[in-house]
């Protein structure tokens, strides 16, 4: 375990805006495991890479994170391996180092900022695949009480960006590894409308997993802002699902909207298009903007605090419950 007193967190935060902790707990081993204390109630903010995090205040007390980044192989079979996976690896090299060793599944999910501990809070998800469905078990401390605890799949209650970790009573809970339950035969899913137009156009027609990799870091580098060079957090709201009469109405008034079915009674809208028709794109609030490309990415266009992009926010969210009477939920974690 490691003590880091007065640090500097703005360059480990997806939007790069100023921020200290005034004490940064790093778990880096599994063996520390075991030396975490109980934390009762007095429990550190639980930082899993920070990318999806907005910090509204410049300053916190107390975070912690579990850094360790080891990969083992759980179980083995002709047809599929299990692979569990320290927290703090970093997101993306895995998939690249999985699909190196012939383990498909998580493909469509290249370039998330990110670790792999954060992934299943969010239930991380693009281009037609969501992280959950690669999940076996996530195992991890509650620190209030010090204990290891293990998820399966169905215990973590994933849906669409969502999972248990973000609910009240998990916000304790430090994710330390992930099981993955990775496939040895390639399924390529190549269906989401962009993934579709990019093989039409580069004419290959039975793409396979390292394709699609590739398709999709290529789509991503040129909509996406490098959040190694723009601060951002990928999109700042979830795509809000409404009811189908509402959707009608809307449909009348706004015939070019775009919708996703979920179920007999709903649909999803891009909250991207909403925002993007409402007039945003570009936009610039003090230094918080939004991205040219993609009106649903917050950025930190030039030396913004957090307090900036979170006024931005509300400017956004205020514009599309009054233009289509839609309330848009963030997507990203809020430390107000
Ligand atoms: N659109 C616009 N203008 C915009 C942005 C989007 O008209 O400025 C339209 C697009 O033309 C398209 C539709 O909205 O018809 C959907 O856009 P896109 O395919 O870019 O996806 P999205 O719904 O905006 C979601 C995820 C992204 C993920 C992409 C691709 C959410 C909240 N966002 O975005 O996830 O990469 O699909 O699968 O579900 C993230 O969560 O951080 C993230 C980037």
């Amino acid at each position: 375990m490691n003590i880091l007193h007065n640090h500097d967190l703005t360059q480990s935060t997806g939007f790069k805006t100023p921020l200290h902790v005034r004490k940064y707990i790093l778990i880096e081993h599994e063996k520390d495991i075991e030396t975490i204390p109980a934390f009762g109630n007095d429990i550190p903010l639980i930082i899993g890479g920070g990318t999806n995090y907005l910090f509204v205040k410049t300053e916190i007390d107390s975070a912690i994170s579990y850094t360790g980044s080891e990969i083992t192989v759980i179980e083995d079979s002709n047809l599929t391996s299990v692979i569990r996976v320290g927290a703090g690896k970093v997101w993306h090299e895995f998939i690249i180092e999985m699909l190196d060793n012939g383990l498909f599944g998580l493909e469509n999910l290249v370039l998330i900022p990110g670790t792999v501990g954060a992934a299943p809070v969010q239930n991380i998800g693009a281009y037609g695949r969501e992280v959950a469905e690669s999940i076996q078990t996530v195992h991890g401390i509650q620190l209030s009480s010090g204990m290891r605890v293990s998820l399966s799949n169905e215990q973590c209650q994933f849906t669409y960006r969502h999972s248990i970790f973000k609910t009240k009573d998990w916000n304790d809970f430090l994710i330390t590894h992930v099981d993955f339950l990775l496939q040895k035969i390639e399924y390529p899913m190549a269906h989401y409308p962009d993934v579709q137009a990019y093989f039409t156009q580069q004419e290959i027609h039975e793409p396979h997993c390292l394709d699609i990799a590739h398709a999709i870091m290529d789509i991503r580098q040129r909509k996406l802002p490098d959040p190694s060079i723009i601060g951002n957090a990928g999109s700042f709201f979830k795509n809000p699902i409404i009811d189908i009469s509402t959707y009608q109405t809307l449909k009348s008034t706004y015939p070019d909207m775009p919708s996703y079915p979920v179920d007999d009674k709903t649909v999803k809208i891009p909250a991207g298009w909403l925002i993007d028709k409402a007039g945003w794109k570009g936009f610039r609030h003090n230094g918080a903007g939004v991205h040219e490309h993609q009106a649903l990415v917050l950025i930190n266009a030039n030396d913004a605090f957090g307090a900036d992009i979170y006024a931005l926010s509300h400017m956004v969210q205020n514009s599309i419950l009054t233009m289509y009477g839609i309330t848009l939920e963030p997507e990203v974690n809020i430390i107000a």
